[in-house]
């Protein structure tokens, strides 16, 4: 048995070794923008190697080192400026983290340890992994880009933002009364900021009303890439559109103000009149007969309240 050990213990290492330096086995890391990363190593240590006679860095693949562990010490002199204060050791899985991750840290990182023998440093073992980063859009909101409420159309955009990587697809969804669903694909503009390398993307459309009758409910609708090959799909606000009312939409919150006002101030009138006159028979008439006009009034401006419920919806668009 022992001696069965002692000549496969280095066969197997020289497989193990054979198979890391080919590079074929790469592990793939995400990470989210501006949080931590985990840079693995995978060092199993069999021989159970203490700490003091390992030497272990991680580099990038420019060859700049992020963090070095120098037989048992942390050594910082080689570690390149951009990774000084970003990383931090897990001695317990070999795992490097990389704090406040961006996205110019995406790349290969290679993971190094060298065992200290009396002959100098051998190379033990070896670890390619690829960081890949991720950051969530905003949710997308739709803007109507005109306060000129068109008669026969408008012109919506749609943007979302702060995200990576680039965005798949962004469309309007138009929910017609019949529930017929309708996409409008659109030209999607992307941006890119300077520093933080996060994308932006807007589409704008304009829609005309089919027959100025029916309603519609807007959605816009963005497709990204999320972490694990996953896909996402992020949704706006609805967006509701409802018919016109020919009454002007500017004038009609001061109109539903001064007119109920007259009606208050009319109906408190009428209520004095009626019961100061009230013992004369004459006036029991004129009595019934204002309130009945004052009843048609009401009625009348109810009615007109009603009908300017959607006419405020179209001015103001979003509805939940
Ligand atoms: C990154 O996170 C830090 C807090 O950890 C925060 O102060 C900073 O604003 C964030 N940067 C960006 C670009 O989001
Ligand atoms: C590994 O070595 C340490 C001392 O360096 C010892 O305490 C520990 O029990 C060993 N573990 C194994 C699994 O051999
Ligand atoms: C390493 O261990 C930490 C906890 O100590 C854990 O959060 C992390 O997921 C582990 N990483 C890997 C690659 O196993
Ligand atoms: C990104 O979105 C996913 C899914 O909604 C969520 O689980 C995750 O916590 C978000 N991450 C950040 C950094 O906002
Ligand atoms: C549209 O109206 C809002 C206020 O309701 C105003 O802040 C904005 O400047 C107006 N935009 C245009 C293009 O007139
Ligand atoms: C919508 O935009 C187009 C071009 O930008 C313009 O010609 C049209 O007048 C706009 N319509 C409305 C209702 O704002
Ligand atoms: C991207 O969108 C954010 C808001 O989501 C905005 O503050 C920023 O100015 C936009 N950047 C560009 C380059 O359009
Ligand atoms: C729904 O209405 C639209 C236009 O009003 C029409 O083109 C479509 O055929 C209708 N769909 C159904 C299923 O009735
Ligand atoms: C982005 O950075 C480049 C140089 O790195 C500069 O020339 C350009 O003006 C910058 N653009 C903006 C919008 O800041
Ligand atoms: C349009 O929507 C409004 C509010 O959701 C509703 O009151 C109205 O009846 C709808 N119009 C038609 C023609 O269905």
């Amino acid at each position: 048995m022992g001696a069965g050990d002692s000549t496969m213990g280095p066969v197997i290492i020289l497989i193990l070794m054979s198979v890391l330096y080919s590079g074929a086995v790469s592990l793939r890391s995400e990470a989210y923008f501006n949080e931590t990363a985990e840079l693995p190593c995978q060092f199993s240590n069999s021989q159970n190697l203490s700490l003091n006679e390992l030497v272990i860095f991680w580099q990038d693949q420019e060859k700049l080192v992020l963090y070095e562990h120098y037989l048992g010490k942390e050594n910082f002199n080689n570690v390149n400026s951009k990774y000084k204060h970003r990383t931090s050791f897990d001695h317990n899985n070999w795992t490097l983290r990389l704090h406040r991750a961006q996205i110019k840290d995406e790349g290969v990182y290679q993971c190094i340890i060298h065992h200290k023998r009396p002959t100098g440093l051998v190379s033990i073992h070896q670890k390619d992994s690829e960081l890949s980063l991720f950051a969530n859009f905003t949710q997308p909101e739709i803007v109507q880009m005109s306060n000129i409420t068109g008669k026969f159309g408008i012109n919506l955009t749609c943007s979302s933002g702060q995200g990576y990587p680039k965005a798949m697809t962004m469309y309007f969804l138009v929910k017609l009364e019949n529930s017929t669903e309708l996409e409008y694909d659109c030209n999607m503009q992307t941006s890119q900021n300077n520093g933080t390398e996060l994308y932006n993307v807007s589409i704008s459309k304009y829609f005309p009303f089919p027959d100025g009758m029916s309603n519609m409910t807007i959605f816009c609708v963005l497709k990204t890439k999320a972490m694990k090959s996953e896909e996402r799909e992020l949704r706006s606000k609805p967006f509701c559109r409802v018919p016109n009312h020919p009454v002007p939409v500017t004038h009609q919150p001061f109109w539903i103000i001064i007119a109920s006002l007259i009606s208050v101030i009319f109906s408190a009138g009428v209520v004095y009149f009626a019961w100061k006159k009230k013992k004369k028979q004459r006036a029991v008439l004129t009595n019934k007969e204002s309130t009945k006009t004052e009843k048609e009034k009401n009625e009348g401006t109810g009615q007109r309240e009603k009908i300017q419920v959607p006419e405020r919806n179209d001015k103001e668009v979003q509805c939940t």
